[in-house]
């Protein structure tokens, strides 16, 4: 045994890294980035202001500058506390570790975002997940049930799902709520396509806490996500927060696209009118000989099923289209892919290849 085995951890040493698809020279519709870039005249302006960030100075400790622009542009309630994390990702983690001490359970209906299980178990926490319905909506007297019986500390609702796309009802989040014995977290990446947000009603029970990215609007690379709760919870996770863990590009860049938000919001809409358009295209090569199923989505994504999902995910790479196969996450997903909603172009290329794919499986 080397000295790196005997000294890092067994269940580190026995895990895959978390793996990012090669996606050079790809069609990427694998997720969740919106594929619209920044307009031209606000690349420029944005350089503009990076041009003045110092830095040679760490980050002001409170991101005060950033957070007035976020409350100034967003619904978040006057008395809530904000904290920023490098992705909502990062928030994630913060959120187990102030929580749970070794053995603690962490719940959330699966199939869901794999984060919630993996940073459980960085924390030697016990990730718990509970089946959701075949058709994706919340199984309730199973999340009941499982609450009462492991008692968790934290449960993670995301809202919409990924990579299901299914929003709960708000009537069901305030049930888990109210028969959690611990912290509630609304995970809402996809809030700007869903027409639906737990964020107004984050203070009116004391166990809940509203996270949000950046990343799903078009700024996924910049890497900020936020954390809203009374100052009760803020104030614990934000002990465990490293000090400078949202750099000075960041913010500033953040903050920019805050004072022209109109735009994002618009290419935000946008997504969310191409999701019906390719909804209904892919609804449309069912036939006889093929049963497609496109599940309702929330967000800027589609799940869909279709016999030999693996063999048309790899004819669409060697199309040069990158989407997500998620057949083997979990056993409610079987044979289903997942693809981002793009531009008009970007989606006709891959119901392009799509077609041609399934034309040449079924030779
Ligand atoms: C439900 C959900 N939450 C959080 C994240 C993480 O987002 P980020 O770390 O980019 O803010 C994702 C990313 O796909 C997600 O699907």
């Amino acid at each position: 045994m080397s000295l790196m085995q005997k000294t890092v951890r067994t269940d580190v040493q026995a895990t895959q890294a978390y793996v990012v698809a090669p996606a050079q020279g790809m069609v990427k519709l694998d997720a969740m980035e919106n594929p619209q870039g920044m307009p031209a005249a606000l690349q420029d302006a944005l350089a503009e202001a990076l041009k003045t960030v110092a830095l040679n100075r760490y980050p002001e400790p409170k991101a005060a500058a950033l957070e007035a622009a976020l409350r100034a542009h967003s619904d978040i309630p006057k008395a809530a506390q904000v904290l920023f994390g490098n992705g909502s990702d990062e928030l994630i983690d913060l959120i187990i570790r102030a929580c749970c001490m070794p053995g603690d359970v962490v719940m959330s209906p699966v199939p869901t975002f794999v984060m919630y299980a993996v940073y459980s178990q960085w924390s030697h926490a016990q990730f718990v997940g509970v089946d959701l319905n075949p058709d994706f909506t919340l199984n309730m007297p199973a999340l009941l049930k499982a609450m009462s019986t492991h008692q968790p500390k934290v449960v993670f609702l995301a809202y919409p799902n990924n990579p299901t796309g299914v929003a709960l009802r708000e009537a069901e989040i305030v049930q888990v709520v109210k028969a959690a014995p611990g912290l509630v977290v609304v995970d809402e990446a996809y809030e700007a396509f869903a027409d639906a947000s737990f964020m107004s009603r984050v203070l009116e029970f004391p166990n809940v806490l509203v996270l949000r990215t950046f990343s799903k609007l078009g700024l996924a690379g910049v890497r900020l996500g936020y954390a809203v709760a009374s100052s009760a919870w803020a104030e614990q996770i934000d002990k465990v927060r490293p000090p400078y863990n949202v750099n000075v590009l960041t913010r500033t860049a953040v903050e920019f696209a805050l004072t022209h938000f109109e735009a994002f919001e618009a290419q935000a809409a946008q997504l969310k009118a191409n999701r019906e358009t390719l909804r209904e295209a892919l609804q449309s090569l069912r036939n006889p000989q093929l049963v497609v199923e496109v599940f309702d989505s929330c967000a800027n994504f589609l799940l869909f099923r279709l016999p030999n999902a693996w063999e048309v995910f790899e004819g669409l790479k060697k199309k040069g289209i990158l989407i997500k196969y998620v057949g083997k996450a979990h056993p409610l997903l079987a044979d289903c892919l997942r693809v981002t909603v793009s531009t008009d172009h970007e989606n006709q290329q891959f119901l392009d290849a799509l077609k041609q794919t399934l034309a040449e499986l079924a030779q």
